[in-house]
């Protein structure tokens, strides 16, 4: 049995997860946030001091990992060795090791099983940066999602409630991850050929998921 799979990818900032959840929602599947498994790694990494630039220490280390996601009412938890790490990811410091250790070829592929297997098992939305292009390049509804750096600096600020003096950082940081996710040499952030590209500037988070579902039940 083949399952309904959605991917919905962008930089950060576009609004993919409240996107992504929204759209989960009304069509009824599991949202599966695919950035925080790249959150994971990082945060063992940083928790267990790994020298991740040492390749044979960052092979024993992904070879070591137990990470996935659990159930836990419409959501899903990171669980990594049976722990739940869901409210540590977020941070400043793990949000750019993220990003560091994300352009790694081995930690892409250890992650690619993961994600293989939801999708295996049932209907989803997939959230990350290389869902449509690189995990499921077979999947039938496809999105791509952007706007302007300013306007999602701004939208993550208001997010974060920091000072305005804190405006220009978190621009300046965002702009540094959309580089970098942009040029790594696997999998970089781009839209698949197929994808439907969605400027969310000057649109609701209810106009592009509406836009998004008329897509899909007209398929
Ligand atoms: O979506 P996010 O900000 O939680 O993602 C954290 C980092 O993980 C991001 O900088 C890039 C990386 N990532 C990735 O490389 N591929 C994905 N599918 C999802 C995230």
């Amino acid at each position: 049995m083949t399952y309904r799979i959605v991917t919905i990818d962008g930089p950060a900032g576009a609004g993919k997860t409240t996107v992504s959840k929204q759209l989960a929602a009304t069509l009824g599947c599991v949202y599966v946030d695919t950035g925080a498994l790249y959150r994971g790694v990082a945060y063992e990494i940083d928790r267990q001091k790994i020298d991740w630039q040492d390749e044979a220490e960052l092979n024993r280390f992904l070879e070591s990992l137990d990470l996935g996601f659990k159930m836990t009412g419409q959501d899903l938890a990171l669980v990594s060795s049976g722990k739940d790490i869901t409210s540590f990811i977020r941070t400043p410091e793990i949000t750019m090791l993220a990003s560091a250790t994300s352009a790694l070829p081995a930690v892409r592929q250890a992650l690619l099983g993961i994600q293989k297997h939801i999708a295996a098992t049932r209907d989803a939305v997939f959230e990350g940066r290389d869902m449509g292009t690189a995990v499921f390049p077979d999947a039938p509804f496809k999105f791509f999602l952007f706007a302007d750096l300013g306007v999602r600096a701004r939208r993550r600020h208001d997010e974060l409630g920091t000072n305005d003096a804190e405006l220009e950082k978190v621009q300046a940081q965002m702009a540094k991850r959309d580089k970098d996710d942009e040029s790594r040499k696997t999998n970089p952030l781009k839209p698949a050929p197929d994808a439907v590209s969605i400027d969310s500037t000057h649109m609701t988070v209810d106009q592009v998921v509406t836009k998004m579902q008329d897509i899909i039940e007209k398929a």
